[in-house]
Formats: C-alpha cells, sequence, structure tokens
C-alpha cells in the first residue's frame, strides 16, 4: 500500500481540514493544560512542543502513524546491526559507538563493541601523549596546533563539536579544520602555522574524496618543504579512516591510522575515531561525555513510548508540516553562540539522509520527503531573517534550542538572550490582530486614513509553529543527547517516508562530471564535449584563470 492510501495518513488528511480554522491563541485559551499535555522532559531536557498546531487527536493519529509506518520494529532491526542501508547492503550501527563498555555485539564475524573499544582505547593513548607533550614533533617540540583535513561528515561534526564546547577545552593544542578544496581555505589556516608544532589529521571514511586528498597533499608539500626529511611525516600527520591501503598509499605510517567501519555512516560518524579532533581539543573524557550524552538519548528513543518520545514527536511534528501543510523548509534557531555551526551541521544529517525521491521499492514518491534545514544562532537571526518567518507568506516550522545556564555569566547578557528567545516563539505562535494593531497605531497617536493604511502591513497572522528545546547547560553530555536527538528524529522520518536515510547516491554525478572538466581546464584549445553553457564556462575558465595546469 502507498504511503498516502494508508489509513492513518487518510486520517491525517481529513484532521487537517478540521484544524484548519483553530488558531493556536485559542487552543492555548481552552486549555489552561496546554503545556503540560504537549511537552516532554527527560533527565533536564525539555522539549515544549505546545506552541504547534495541533491537538490531542492530531497526535494520536501521528503516533497511529509511526506505528503504522512500523518505527518501532526499523528501530530494532537497525539497532540489531540487520543491513537497513539496502542501497549499499550496510548496517547502521553508529549507536554501537556510544554504548558502555559492557556492550558485546557481533556483525558478519566482527566483534563490533570490543573493536569499538580498542579504538577508543587507542585513541586515549595518543590524546595523552599530544596533550601531556609526549607526543613530539620532529624540533622536539609538543604539537600545539591540530588541523583536521576532511569534508562532510569528517570534518562538519567534529567542526560544529569544538566550536560548541570552546569553554572546556583544555587550552594546551588548537584546533583548525580545513574542508573546502578552494585552496584560499588551507592556505589561510597554514599562515598562521609552525611546522615543528602541527599535527595533520586526514580524516575521510574513504580517503578517496578529492577535496580532502588535495588539501592532505598540499599540506604534505608545505610539510616537507619546512621539515625536509620525509621521515618526520610520521610524527606529524595521523590518519582517521576504514581504508588502510589507501591511507599506506598517501604515505601515512599506518600505526598513525585510527580506523572506523563501514557501519557508520560519514554523517553519523563524529562519534568514531573521526572525533579524534575532538578528543585532542576537549580531552578524551570529555569526549567521553559526550558519548554518554549521545547514549543517554539512545535509550530514551528506545525506551520511551511514541507519544514520549522526543525524537519520535520531533519527527512526526515534521512530516505533519511538511506533507500535509506544504511546509518545504524548517529553520533551527540555537540560542547559544557556540552553537553556531549547529544549522550547517544539521544541514548535512537531515538533507544527505532524507533528501531522496524514490522509495524503497524504488518508486518515485508521490509526496514530500526531507525538508530544507537552515538556520542561524538567535538573535542575529532576528535581525536577518525573522521578518519573513512572522510576516512572509511562507510557512515555516522551527526549532528554538537554549541552554538554561550559561557558559559565560555576564551582566544581564543570558537573560536577554532567554527572552528573546521566549519571545519570538510567543509572537510566532500568538502574531498580533488588525484590531491589536489597530488600536496601538491609534494609542501612538495615529489617527484616520493613515491608520487604516498601515494596519495590514502590522498585522502578525501568527499560528507559526515552533519547538522550543531547553536543557541544564551546553556541555559535552547535553551536546551529545542534542545531536543524538537529531539523528533519531531523521531516522523516524525516513522510516515513515519508506526512503533510505543512509546512503547519499545524490553526491555521486556532480562528483563524476568533475572529473571529466579536470582535465579538460589544463588543455589547449576550446572544449565542445558538453552543452552550450558548460563549454562557454570552462573555455572562459582556461582563458582567464591564473590557476595554473588545472590537472
Ligand atoms: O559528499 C558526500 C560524502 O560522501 C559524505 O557523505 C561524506 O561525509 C563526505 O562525502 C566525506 O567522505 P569521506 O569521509 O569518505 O572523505
Amino acid at each position: 500500500m502507498t504511503l498516502q492510501k494508508s489509513p492513518a495518513w487518510k486520517a491525517l488528511q481529513a484532521h487537517r481540514k478540521e484544524i484548519e480554522t483553530f488558531h493556536m491563541r485559542e487552543l492555548f485559551a481552552g486549555d489552561g493544560e496546554r503545556f503540560r499535555r504537549f511537552s516532554i522532559e527527560t533527565d533536564g531536557l525539555l522539549l515544549d512542543y505546545s506552541k504547534n498546531r495541533v491537538d490531542g487527536r492530531t497526535m494520536h493519529l501521528l503516533v497511529e502513524l509511526a506505528r503504522q509506518a512500523g518505527v518501532e520494529a526499523y528501530r530494532d532491526d537497525m539497532l540489531a546491526g540487520k543491513k537497513v542501508n539496502f542501497t549499499e547492503g550496510r548496517a547502521v550501527l553508529h549507536t554501537a559507538l556510544r554504548q558502555p563498555e559492557s556492550f558485546r555485539m557481533e556483525l558478519d564475524g566482527q566483534r563490533v563493541g570490543c573493536d569499538v573499544r580498542e579504538v577508543l582505547a587507542q585513541m586515549k593513548v595518543f590524546c595523552e601523549k599530544v596533550i601531556g607533550g609526549e607526543w613530539k614533533g620532529y624540533s622536539g617540540e609538543p604539537v600545539r596546533d591540530i588541523v583536521n583535513i576532511g569534508i562532510g561528515g569528517s570534518d562538519l561534526g567534529p567542526y560544529m563539536v569544538t566550536e560548541a564546547l570552546r569553554p572546556f577545552a583544555h587550552g594546551g593544542v588548537n584546533v583548525h579544520f580545513v574542508s573546502n578544496v578552494d585552496g584560499s581555505h588551507i592556505m589561510e589556516t597554514l599562515r598562521g602555522l609552525k611546522a615543528e608544532t602541527t599535527m595533520f589529521i586526514i580524516a575521510s571514511k574513504t580517503f578517496t574524496t578529492q577535496e580532502t586528498l588535495t588539501n592532505a597533499h598540499t599540506a604534505r608539500r608545505w610539510f616537507l618543504e619546512r621539515a625536509v626529511d620525509e621521515s618526520f611525516v610520521a610524527r606529524h600527520f595521523a590518519a582517521v579512516s576504514t581504508n588502510a591501503e589507501k591511507v599506506a598509499e598517501f604515505g601515512i605510517d599506518t600505526e598513525n591510522m585510527f580506523c572506523f567501519w563501514d557501519w557508520v555512516g560519514g554523517r553519523y560518524s563524529l562519534w568514531s575515531s573521526i572525533g579524534l579532533s575532538i578528543a585532542l581539543y576537549l580531552g578524551f573524557d570529555r569526549f567521553t561525555e559526550l558519548l554518554a550524552g549521545a547514549h543517554a538519548m539512545d535509550e530514551h528513543f528506545c525506551s520511551a513510548p511514541l507519544e514520549e518520545n522526543i525524537p519520535v514527536v520531533l519527527a512526526l511534528l515534521g512530516v505533519w508540516y511538511n506533507n500535509f501543510f506544504g511546509a518545504s523548509s524548517h529553520a533551527v534557531i540555537p540560542y547559544d553562540q557556540y552553537l553556531h555551526r549547529l544549522p550547517a551541521y544539521l544541514q548535512q544529517l537531515d538533507m544527505e539522509s532524507n533528501g531522496k525521491r524514490v522509495d524503497c521499492d524504488g518508486n518515485a514518491v508521490d509526496y514530500a520527503t526531507g525538508p530544507v534545514i537552515w538556520g542561524e544562532p538567535g538573535t542575529n537571526s532576528q535581525h536577518a531573517f525573522f521578518q519573513l518567518l512572522h510576516q512572509g507568506p511562507s510557512f515555516i516550522p522551527a526549532d528554538f534550542i537554549l541552554p538554561l545556564k550559561t557558559q559565560n555569566p555576564a551582566g544581564r547578557h543570558h537573560d536577554i538572550l532567554a527572552a528573546n528567545c521566549f519571545a519570538q516563539t510567543e509572537a510566532l505562535m500568538c502574531g498580533k490582530t488588525a484590531e491589536e494593531a489597530e488600536s496601538e497605531l491609534r494609542a501612538a497617536g495615529m489617527e484616520g486614513e493613515r491608520v487604516a493604511a498601515l494596519t495590514p502591513h502590522k498585522v502578525f497572522p501568527g499560528n507559526r509553529p515552533t519547538n522550543t528545546i531547553l536543557f541544564p547547560e551546553m556541555d559535552p553530555f547535553n551536546l551529545g543527547r542534542l545531536v543524538a536527538m537529531y539523528e533519531h528524529k531523521v531516522f523516524v522520518q525516513g522510516v515513515i517516508w519508506r526512503i533510505n536515510s543512509f546512503d547519499q547516491w545524490g553526491v555521486e554525478l556532480g562528483k563524476q562530471l568533475a572529473k571529466t572538466i579536470l582535465p579538460e581546464l589544463g588543455a589547449g584549445g576550446d572544449t565542445d564535449a558538453h552543452d552550450a553553457s558548460t563549454n562557454a564556462l570552462v573555455n572562459r575558465f582556461r582563458r582567464h584563470s591564473n590557476s595554473g595546469s588545472g590537472s
């Protein structure tokens, strides 16, 4: 049966018409218990979803949709190591990376739990040596700067986490991230560094990614121009990968390689040795607190009934708006400057996972799947795009994220930040009616036609949905919970939409074509191998660029 013909879907369609005219203002006015009924708390992490266009029946029908889609069975299959990434024939076991020590599991003859512990132990020893200064560079000085070279999942997670947890850094080493193949990224990063005290971590699951290998070769050249002796590479380059052969081919001693496994998807890999830069920057103990936080969310996801399950409820609300209100985007607004990379991280997590157009039977879907994810920290975003959230014609649900305690108590900063966060969700929900707008204008001394002319511009329709996520403070444990919460949300939505959330074939075509175009940029004469537009762009670049051979 197709999704849209399922009883739960049809019931939701009918219900959507019933609640068309409901305004959340009235729902709140008519129900003093609304916050209590539509919020969930687990160990201090609160999801308030009462400012959504839902009532008890909506939630009942949405949970029914999850049940009919088999969310619980799929979740159990994923956790049991079944090959739920069926287009790549892979298990999906990032949850195994954050299991406690007692965890034992076998998968195709591999000792998953033990293997994870072995790599964690290797990371711990390495971190202690580097942080403690025992690991010396070629001049005998300790490491001061770590440069993580990776892209996508081998960059966004570690970068987001190290930014989010800056106050927890031990201060012994700085961390830098180079991802873009634009040479400016690596050149700007290297400019301030000393080869003697710099350690490069080449992070790539496949170790074949063009951007990462290009940056890694440039880093190696830069290093050897200074260190001269090839044998010094071993003290300054480490690799994180599933591909030992390619690591050795690049010239990194596999002694300095930290492995992970094909059952860890790139965008789910920050919990694996891809998190080495996190562990070096924060210390290994902090890294394990991050894992413990994610594990706590895994436990909640596995044990809480669907109605009280935070990732499930977030997923269902997303489906509600995406499929029944035509919302094609979803904003994420962290009220925490340290979380400034969270929206970018979630873009890969969500859009690479659920930006799919065929279902698990290979049929084109006739319903919306993953939305566009975007956002910026509050309050900056309030002065940039909130106008559109409040008064634009598009309907954009949003998540508001706020830690209760700040890492930097300073005057009334945190109160002002929180007041803005709460005020925005209140404004989006309540809006401002024409009568209210008009009486405000009159109270300000305006009269007659001017009031009538201005009133429509001052009206806020309201009824715009938000989730508010509050947690005690931005520390490794809570960040782990927050990220795992979004991972599971994305998973649940993928199950409901009947798509494979764990492959990413959509990134392949552009990569293939770039490999064809690259040699053309360095060849003589004009190309006519493509369409007229691509030919003209390539030929113009060849005539005017200063890039060198292009090979
Ligand atoms: O571009 C897609 C992608 O394959 C992502 O899924 C992945 O996180 C990224 O490239 C980097 O891949 P790798 O870690 O193999 O270099």
